[in-house]
């Protein structure tokens, strides 16, 4: 006989069968999950939201993924590079604002000019907070003497994701050639750990030809992984991009939203101490969308702090929230978001993964 949902909650193991029927569950079944992952949250991690104040240096990016607004194909993208001076001015504005991390974060460039930027950059960001912000980066695949080197210029934590953990789904999502390659990003992310970074990964959620299945093996997959932190969100298709021929193979984008919020609730579930992101794309379908991924299991918010001018351009997809602000509209705005999620904003602190902690601990 099928297990009710709360028989299936009850298990201290969920199997792949049992994560793939709560992925399915319907409106009163998934809000049981969401009131579990809540207070496995609440005892775990706490009612505390961290913000990572998110600097989106470049749009300009060396890839084609089928999915993506910014990809190296699309000639309708108009493409920035922010100046160092207006990175930094930005960084200084999360530092003054207590936002206790920032994201560096841009399209994928691998030079060694590139290199050298940011380990500049990350020296700066130190000295202009007296070694107080947290430094997470996000910028994509780089060979690991690349990731050591800005790991010791003074990042601590590292976002890839994998996208997709079924490589077949992978290249329906990416060209098949040495540029996109499943295996290299399975290395990189390995790399990352080795290195001694809190490593991020994660997925899109609702893509054309993902399977229920998929979306279980890939928290099984980050289970596996050990990861420390996770960033997934709904896929929302672009037009200019030529996964967008695909859109009739969609389900409706309300159901992405729900499924995402299923996703961040069993991940919280499964792996109990990670640091979980509410993304920015959750905001593009619904107006309290990171909200509501907080109430549920997220305990990260990326405030955009990218200076207003350039913020449209970042478009990896269409309807992206905070396009017309500046960084103090979006300050304001947040404390009163957070208010609604009743948890308390980490001001000031880094709100470190206490699972990288766990690990690390086990290790020496
Ligand atoms: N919809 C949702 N997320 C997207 N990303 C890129 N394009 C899209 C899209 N169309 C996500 C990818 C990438 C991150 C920077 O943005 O997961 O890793
Ligand atoms: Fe470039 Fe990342 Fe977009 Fe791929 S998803 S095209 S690597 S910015
Ligand atoms: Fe950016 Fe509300 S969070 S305007």
């Amino acid at each position: 006989m099928n297990m009710t949902v709360d028989e299936i909650l009850k298990q201290q193991i969920l199997s792949r069968e049992d994560v793939i029927a709560l992925l399915q569950t319907d409106k009163e079944g998934r809000n049981k999950v969401f009131t579990h992952a809540a207070k496995i949250k609440a005892d775990y991690v706490g009612k505390k939201v961290y913000y990572r104040g998110l600097v989106e240096m470049s749009n300009i990016c060396s890839k084609n993924c089928y999915y993506c607004g910014i990809r190296l194909d699309n000639t309708n993208a108009e493409r920035y590079d922010i100046s160092d001076k207006e990175i930094l001015d930005a960084v200084k504005f999360a530092y003054e604002s207590n936002y206790g991390s920032v994201v560096l974060q841009a399209g994928e460039i691998s030079s060694p000019k590139f290199t050298k930027r940011i380990s500049k950059l990350l020296k700066q960001i130190k000295e202009l907070s007296n070694n107080e912000l947290g430094i997470t980066i996000s910028l994509g695949e780089q060979p690991e003497e690349v990731y050591r080197e800005w790991f010791e210029a003074g990042a601590h934590r590292y976002l890839l994701r994998i996208e997709s953990s079924n490589p077949d789904l992978y290249y329906k999502l990416h060209p098949k050639n040495q540029k996109h390659d499943f295996e290299t990003r399975l290395d990189c992310l390995r790399s990352l750990q080795k290195v001694g970074y809190q490593t991020g990964t994660g997925v899109m959620i609702g893509l054309p030809f993902q399977t229920y299945e998929d979306l279980a093996n890939d928290l099984f997959f980050m289970r596996d992984f050990d990861i420390d932190m996770c960033g997934m969100g709904p896929y929302i298709e672009h037009k200019d991009t030529p996964l967008y021929e695909y859109s009739d193979l969609l389900m409706p984008i309300e159901d992405r939203f729900t499924l995402t919020l299923k996703m961040v609730s069993l991940l919280r579930i499964i792996m109990k101490d990670i640091n979980i992101a509410a993304a920015t794309a959750l905001q593009a379908i619904d107006p309290i969308g990171r909200e509501k991924a907080i109430k549920v299991g997220a305990n990260i918010i990326m405030p955009n702090v990218t200076p207003g001018m350039y913020r449209d351009s970042y478009k990896l997809y269409e309807n992206k929230p905070c396009t017309d602000e500046e960084a103090a509209d979006c300050t304001n705005c947040m404390e009163m978001r957070i208010g609604i999620t009743g948890d308390d904003i980490g001001y000031g602190e880094w709100g470190d993964s206490k699972h990288f902690a766990k690990r690390t601990q086990h290790q020496s």
